[in-house]
């Protein structure tokens, strides 16, 4: 086998961010060697990978099977043992996360931009994970960028496209090169976790759900674990077949984008159950005939019900959330007598806190939950999670939320987003506030008062590390809060995200509409940030 040296030049472009490289496809096309340049500086960032696994998969966006087969090359001439990808290319980023762990991985590769639209006029993505499954530590990705900023060589090698559609396993150079079965791996921790016979029992009683695959990463992995495996009836998994483009649409699981699924999920004859998940796997919505669950409530009412689901008969070492997560979990870890973490918006920070055993479950505001069974937040393991507590506790998904509030207390919660926003405006906002915070202290919001605030810095309880800037955070003496941040995965503009939260005990009062109940605090926000002033908008463009 002979291993080439190809000259290439750098970008200054490829700064990994929280979730890996994403740019437009076309510049991963036009750009000579782009992805060949950030493969080959991530390689030059690690060490003593020779001989040892590679793991390949991704979303099944555009250009997927492509840079898989550009990767192969690069991994045999960089002299990995051994490198597995998902059949056609394909891994989600949990099942990936899955694969790196049970077949102890040195890393992998994922092709994805999450819940990015896909296609030739839309984004790609790569991103490297770890041994742990979870992604690159920030100490990694910073390598990697100062790799792609001198890089002037990559390896590759001449050899043959792998035939992406077959499982089974070839010899290229000193290499093996395995397609595996992309579901199988997943679904078999799946099974050993939750409780497969009561879930079948469930869908055998004549339980419906829909679930929504929005023509992305999901469909396959839904199709067999929820029809073929669990029984449910043919036609529960809708968007099933993954596209190149996604179908056209914008597979991120919320009231807005999962179009179809809640028409249903609202529509005239609901069925009992509703759940989508993203482009690549990751986020899950969590709904009920006629109801929504937010992410937050979800992620409380999983730790509250762990024990009813085998895989945590034995409870939870401790809970980790996002600062702008609503606290409804911290009720709940306070009940159960366990830890609860506050950790900065981005996965990365639970991944610590799991590998040293200091948490179970975790979860952020925004349609992500996950546990320690892998190192990424992880979609349809969220959906199962809940098909295991409505089989054991009989209940609709309503009830469970209602009842949880009773014993709890409810989080009413939203979340602003002030989309396409001046940066420059929009950072002398938050540093205007910044600046102010000594003074709020002691404002009263009715019968309310600001009992602290602060820019929130976190420093990691595992290996130190402190990050600062965090986001604005305005806190209340009955538990209300209100927060303010810029968002770090906008690609257009600056993104104000302003998080509203208020507890309320009083059982008779969680049924009113979350902006009413929310809004003198809404009101509060704007004119304590003065919001208009900064952004020219008065109203955002997204309410969650
Ligand atoms: C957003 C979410 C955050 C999530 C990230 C990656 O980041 O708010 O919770 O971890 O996407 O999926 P943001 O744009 O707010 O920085
Ligand atoms: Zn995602």
């Amino acid at each position: 086998m002979d291993i080439n040296t190809v000259a290439t030049t750098p970008y200054d472009d490829q700064r990994p961010g929280t979730s890996g490289l994403r740019k437009k496809t076309r510049v991963f096309l036009e750009k000579p060697n782009y992805l060949e340049n950030f493969v080959q500086a991530t390689f030059d960032s690690l060490e003593d990978f020779q001989g040892k696994t590679l793991v390949i998969g991704g979303d099944g966006r555009y250009g997927n099977k492509e840079a898989t087969q550009t990767i192969v090359r690069l991994a045999v001439a960089n002299g990995f043992g051994r490198v597995l990808i998902g059949k056609y290319g394909l891994l989600s980023t949990p099942a990936a996360s899955c694969v790196i762990r049970k077949y102890n991985a040195f890393g992998g590769f994922i092709l994805s931009a999450s819940h990015n639209p896909a296609g030739i006029d839309e984004d790609f993505g790569i991103k490297y994970n770890a041994g742990n499954g979870g992604p690159a530590p920030e100490k990694i990705t910073e390598a990697i960028y100062e790799h792609t900023l001198k890089i002037d060589r990559y390896l590759s090698c001449e050899s043959e496209d792998i035939h992406l559609e077959k499982v089974g396993s070839t010899k290229i150079g000193d290499t093996e090169v395995v397609v595996i079965n992309p579901i199988s791996d997943y679904a078999q921790l799946m099974q050993e976790i939750f409780d497969f016979d009561a879930i079948r029992e469930l869908f055998k009683s004549g339980f419906r759900m829909c679930f929504d695959g929005m023509h992305a990463i999901t469909g396959p992995y839904a199709k067999a674990i929820l029809e073929t495996e669990l029984g449910a009836p043919s036609g529960t998994v809708i968007n099933h077949i993954p596209r190149p483009d996604f179908g056209g649409g914008h597979p991120d699981p919320n009231l807005t984008y999962a179009k179809k699924l809640v028409s249903i999920m609202f529509g005239p004859t609901p069925p009992e159950f509703g759940a989508a998940s993203d482009g690549d796997g990751d986020r899950n919505m969590i709904l009920g005939s006629n109801f929504f669950v937010t992410p937050s409530d979800s992620l409380a009412i999983l730790a509250a019900n762990a024990t009813l689901v085998p895989g945590y008969k034995d409870g939870l070492a401790g809970v980790a959330r996002s600062m702008p997560t609503s606290a409804a979990v911290d009720q709940v870890a306070k009940a159960l007598n366990i830890p609860c973490f506050e950790t900065p918006t981005g996965w990365k920070f639970f991944g610590n806190l799991m590998d040293a055993g200091k948490i179970t479950l975790c979860g952020e505001e925004s349609f992500g939950t996950g546990s320690d069974h892998v190192r990424e937040k992880d979609g349809l393991w969220a959906v199962l999670f809940w098909l295991n507590i409505l089989a054991a506790r009989k209940q609709s998904v309503e009830t469970i939320v209602s009842e949880h509030w009773k014993t709890y207390g409810r989080n009413f919660y939203t979340r602003h987003d002030f989309e396409g926003v001046d940066k420059g405006r929009a950072e002398e906002m938050i540093d205007n506030l910044r600046n102010r915070l000594h003074t709020l202290p002691d404002r009263a919001v009715g019968t309310m008062h600001i009992s602290f605030s602060d820019d929130f810095s976190y420093t990691d309880p595992v290996d130190g590390s402190k990050s600062s800037g965090q986001g604005i955070r305005i806190q209340f003496n009955d538990g209300s809060r209100i927060i303010f941040r810029l968002s770090g995965t906008g690609t257009e503009g600056a993104t104000l995200r302003v998080y509203i939260e208020r507890f309320e005990a009083d059982q008779s009062k969680h049924n009113v509409e979350t902006q009413e109940a929310l809004s003198d605090l809404i009101a509060f926000a704007h004119s304590i940030a003065d919001i208009q002033k900064f952004t020219g908008r008065s109203k955002p463009t997204v309410i969650t």
